[in-house]
């Protein structure tokens, strides 16, 4: 059998197999959401499941399904809350201001991936809460995505690090999130930069991508 369709049949196997974990989640989570005091909760562990589905499908998807900026930007915000909630981070704000009919190149999923680490970047930096604005508009035959937060911003010393692998001054962290970010904003052809909010405190992340032509 030729390499590729073998690593093929492979993704497809490990797509069934995950697809079976987030079902068996899922029904679980119905029996959970039947006690009252769960079912927020359960609300929150549906939406992870079936996010976790959409993630899985598309890795294994050969055309991008065609999704609007203004609805990935509601999963990634519903997503970053369910997660700020099991964080235990309150007093977060989401702000949205996206014009509607924006498309992306490449996988809806990559993008709330993007958008999603650059929102919870900017809830663990505002510790005691603020608001995270995210903006998104054409311009010239580009679209600019703007996430800014109010929290303390990036120190001028780090700014050139920040993108790289492994990179964090979080005790947790990863440093992989926004190594992440600018991975996926290069695939598809544009740029990402960062930098610190002009007049008052907070960090400034400023996404530039080609617009995608609009299809019948
Ligand atoms: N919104 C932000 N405000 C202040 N600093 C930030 C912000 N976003 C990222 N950073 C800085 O960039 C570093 C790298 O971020 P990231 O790649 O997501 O890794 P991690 O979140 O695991 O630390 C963070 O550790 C932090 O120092
Ligand atoms: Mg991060």
């Amino acid at each position: 059998m030729p390499a590729d369709r073998e690593q093929d049949l492979v993704l497809e196997g490990i797509v069934h197999d995950l697809n079976n974990v987030f079902q068996t989640i899922l029904e679980s989570v119905e029996v959970l959401a039947a006690d009252e005091k769960w079912t927020s909760l359960a609300r929150a562990l549906r939406r992870s499941a079936s996010r976790g589905q959409r993630i899985v499908t598309g890795l294994h998807e050969s055309a991008p399904a065609v999704l609007e900026l203004e609805a990935i930007v509601e999963d990634a915000v519903q997503f970053a809350s369910d997660v700020l909630r099991v964080l235990r981070i309150s007093g977060i704000e989401f702000d949205c201001d996206v014009e509607p009919g924006i498309r992306l190149p490449g996988q809806p999923t990559a993008w709330e991936r993007v958008l999603f680490n650059l929102l919870i970047n900017a809830a663990q930096a505002m510790r005691s809460g603020g608001v995270i604005e995210i903006r998104g508009h054409r311009s010239a035959g580009h679209v600019e995505i703007m996430v800014e937060d109010n929290g303390p911003g990036i120190p001028p010393e780090i700014l050139p690090r920040i993108f790289q692998a492994r990179f964090s001054t979080r005790p947790a962290g990863s440093g992989l999130g926004l190594h992440i970010v600018k991975s996926i904003v290069r695939e598809n052809g544009g740029t990402v930069t960062a930098s610190n909010r002009e007049g008052h405190p907070g960090a400034c992340f400023q996404i530039t991508v080609p617009m995608q032509p609009v299809r019948a």
